[in-house]
């Protein structure tokens, strides 16, 4: 059988620092294909190189999600995108550096000249499996493990036996309100999974969260934004009715879209209760980025500069985990936020299914997303 090269590549603890890395590499292969949309009016914030590479990234991240989501209407969704476009884009290093020196490892021969700039880039070595799908997986976990530092369950899937190349991104991302949350305040209440079935959770509440907030009467739902440290920031989107269908809202998910959305919301002083979560996710993207027309990935790779070894990449995992507490930097809201008055008190309450977009403020590089059907994580 064909020796296994094993590519890893960790999404960064606070997700800053990745979107940083994406950000400051070459555009990658990762890049949604240019489908010729109509030349619109271009936004200035698109003109800089940094925010187009961030939308190209994000819309390929919000197709990748979109995908997932219909391929599992009744779970949770839980994604990095930035994670599997970076551990991509890792192989595209294989395409573009030069000089041909050969490492020797025992069952493949990995070109040095693919591993340096890789180390380099993106912290991360290829590795070698052995074939032997229980020792590979182990290894595989272990190596989650001392990278997320024991934040990811252990995965107890089984490994495919005839991966060539395998390439697994794994993200973790624990959210820091700007302003947090009084524990004392946190009590079980319901959450209404669907029309007919409501489970009681953890839920965190403000009664006077200062948050942006906007309504959108095309897609029915509410949506609100609230400031996490590191100048990211958590967009959600909250249907007006107990649903698990958000696809109307999905399909409008784009960078272009959210950037405008991010223009338009108010601030204001709302009650805002949100559920406390811990969700782990891990899955095979491989179909997914099939179904999304990036065959050639899998088809035709030119992997001879990784390895003089006929390889090909036949599986691309993710794993992801994510975590918000009632932890955050301060007490009180930032200085300078100004809440809109209001005539009658505004309610905020994540109590049925919703979408969250967590995004870099300064470029707005979609750095996690999420569906929530159940936020116990089952
Ligand atoms: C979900 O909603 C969309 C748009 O409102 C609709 O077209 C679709 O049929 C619905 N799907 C299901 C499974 O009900």
């Amino acid at each position: 059988m064909q020796a296994l090269v094993l590519l890893l590549w960790t999404g960064a603890l606070l997700g800053h620092s990745s979107c940083q890395s994406v950000a400051s590499s070459p555009e990658s292969s990762a890049a949604p294909d240019s489908t010729g949309e109509p030349a619109e009016e271009e936004d200035p914030f698109f003109k800089v190189p940094v925010n187009k590479l961030a939308a190209s990234v994000s819309n390929f991240g919000y197709d990748l999600y979109r995908t997932r989501s219909s391929e599992s209407p009744a779970a949770n969704v839980l994604l990095s995108p930035l994670s599997v476009a970076t551990a991509l884009s890792a192989l595209s290093l294989g395409e573009w550096k030069g000089s041909w020196l050969c490492m020797d490892l025992p069952l493949l021969r990995v070109k040095s000249s693919f591993v340096a700039p890789l180390e380099k880039s993106y912290g991360t070595r290829p590795r070698i499996l052995t074939g032997n799908p229980r020792v590979d997986l182990q290894e595989i976990n272990n190596w989650v493990q001392a990278q997320m530092k024991g934040r990811i369950a252990r995965s107890t899937r089984e490994m495919p036996s005839d991966i060539s190349v395998l390439l697994l991104g794994v993200a973790y991302f624990k959210g820091q309100w700007v302003t947090k949350f009084d524990p004392r305040k946190t009590s079980l209440q319901d959450f209404h999974l669907d029309e007919e079935r409501t489970v009681r959770v953890p839920m965190m509440s403000d009664p006077k969260a200062i948050l942006r907030y906007g309504l959108d009467s095309d897609l029915n739902c509410k949506i609100a934004q609230l400031p996490l440290t590191g100048s990211t920031s958590i967009i959600f989107f909250l249907p007006l009715t107990v649903t698990q269908n958000l696809t109307m809202i999905e399909e409008s998910l784009t960078s272009e879209f959210i950037h405008d959305i991010d223009r338009e919301l108010k601030t204001i002083q709302a009650v805002l209760t949100i559920p406390k979560m811990k969700l782990s996710y891990e899955g095979e993207v491989t179909k997914s980025l099939k179904d999304m027309k990036l065959q050639s990935l899998f088809e035709s790779p030119d992997f001879s500069k990784i390895t003089g070894k006929p390889v090909k990449l036949t599986q691309v995992e993710h794993r992801a985990g994510f975590e918000w507490t009632e932890e955050g930097a301060g007490t009180s809201p930032s200085p300078g936020l100004q809440p809109v008055r209001l005539t009658f008190p505004l309610d905020y309450h994540l109590n049925r299914p919703f979408i969250f977009v967590l995004r870099d403020t300064d470029t707005g590089a979609l750095l996690f997303i999420g569906k929530i059907l159940d936020p116990r994580g089952t």
